[in-house]
């Protein structure tokens, strides 16, 4: 196995797991620092390219996003979101996880669950590919967001789905927007480590997306903690460079040659 999926697997009850995105070279390097997994998410649809939801991304796009994180990351994980569309079937997910892997050379895939495609993850583990699960809100297949673990058919159900990906060889799983106590069992139920968005305190680990919380991204629901409000620095910034320049402030001779 993986050595740093060996010691993301061993931090269960012992340390946190601390997960973000990246989706630049520039971004992975300097989150690589005090994270264990970096993830280049299917969210660059939403936060680099505008686009409504995850759906339309495409892999030769996650691909070049990944190869440029690659180069950033010296110490953590680097984990992949297979895009929606690309397996579809065992095959085709075995194909598209293979150029993945090949072509940026992270260290594993992550794919969204949808109560079926647990064979999937089997099939890829079988052939070597390190897999992170994802359950709850999955917004590859899900059309509305919502809450989950509401109730105890739903509860049922979950828990389920947790543990056929982990008997399906996944080396830890995504819980996303799933309510607190049943994020506790299932990360009590499981021996892989649990990772938490808007999942509570008791998962094994968190993930958020980097431009949330630098306040980039203009999408800030509950879960998200915003530490910084970067759009308004950066507006500020271009206020002052847009005003020097008017003003003949800038260059100077200091910038001149
Ligand atoms: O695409 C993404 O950013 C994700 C989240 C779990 C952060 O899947």
């Amino acid at each position: 196995m993986n050595k740093k999926i060996k010691k993301i697997i061993l931090k269960k009850n012992k340390s946190k797991i601390v997960c973000l995105t990246a989706y630049s070279k520039k971004m992975a390097s300097i989150i690589d620092k005090d994270c264990d997994i970096v993830l280049v998410g299917d969210s660059v649809a939403n936060v680099i390219y505008g686009m409504p939801n995850t759906h339309k991304i495409e892999l030769k796009t996650i691909i070049n996003h990944a190869k440029a994180v690659r180069q950033g990351i010296k110490n953590s994980l680097m984990i992949i979101d297979m895009p929606k569309g690309t397996y579809k079937s065992e095959k085709q997910a075995k194909t598209n996880a293979k150029i993945l892997l090949e072509q940026t050379q992270c260290d594993a895939i992550k794919i969204e669950s949808n109560n079926k495609n647990f064979q999937i993850i089997k099939k890829l583990v079988k052939n070597r590919i390190p897999v992170m699960g994802h359950i709850g809100h999955t917004p590859q297949f899900k059309k509305k967001f919502k809450i989950y673990g509401s109730n105890l058919r739903e509860e049922k159900k979950l828990i389920n789905e947790a543990v056929k990906i982990e008997k399906a060889g996944a080396f830890s799983i995504v819980l996303e927007c799933i309510k607190k106590d049943l994020a506790k069992k299932i990360s009590k139920i499981l021996k892989i480590p649990t990772i938490g968005i808007g999942s509570s305190v008791h998962c094994d680990g968190q993930i958020l997306v980097t431009e949330d919380i630098l306040g980039m991204s203009g999408f800030y629901p509950k879960f998200v903690k915003k530490y910084v409000n970067l759009n308004r620095i950066i507006a500020k910034t271009v206020r002052k460079y847009s005003i020097d320049v008017k003003r003949k402030k800038f260059p100077t001779k200091k910038n001149t040659f």
